[in-house]
């Protein structure tokens, strides 16, 4: 069984991540998404709700665990779940740089090799920061995020109004 990881904050999860997910699935029998805890990190969403709009969005695909990852190491999870590799989605070259050294220090750490998969083009723009300022200011995310995400931030829109 081939076996990969997708790990991310997933902040909320958005179509981008969607679909270097999919194309993961095409090339692994399964891909985990592993959704991280980082207590340096201040989320919008809590564990439990961005695992809920990852396992909603995913339901249908098959192949695919959503799980959270803890705070450890990346590179110790996919040992522990004997995932040969992590894959992650870049968007430019400056994503690039900033994954490279991470991904020789968890080949480094177990072994653990990372696959790149080069961003589609109509979705390199997105982030899950992007994404939250557009809808902060009242902007339209529709296209950017998948229906489980539009309805917990319109949720969240309309309870900040009051
Ligand atoms: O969506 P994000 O916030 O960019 O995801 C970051 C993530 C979870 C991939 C990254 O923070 C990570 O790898 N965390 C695990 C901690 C770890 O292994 N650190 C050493 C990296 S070499």
């Amino acid at each position: 069984m081939r076996r990969a990881v997708c790990p991310g904050s997933f902040d909320p999860i958005h179509n981008g991540h969607l679909e270097v997910i999919a194309r993961a699935s095409g090339l692994f029998d399964e891909v985990i998404v592993a959704v991280s805890t980082n207590y340096a990190k201040r989320y919008r969403f809590t564990l439990e709700e961005r695992l809920g709009m990852a396992r909603q969005t995913l339901a249908s695909l098959k192949g695919i665990v959503v799980e959270p990852m803890g705070e450890g190491l990346l590179a110790e999870y996919c040992h522990d779940r004997g995932a040969s590799a992590i894959v992650k989605g870049l968007r430019s070259s400056s994503d690039f740089d900033y994954e490279l050294p991470m991904a020789t220090m968890n080949r480094h750490l177990t072994g653990v090799e990372t696959v790149f998969l080069p961003g589609e083009g109509h979705y390199v723009h997105l982030s899950s920061t992007i994404i939250k300022e557009v809808a902060s200011l009242g902007g339209d995310i529709s296209d950017f995020v998948p229906k489980a995400v539009l309805r917990a931030m319109s949720q969240e829109q309309s309870d900040a109004a009051g």
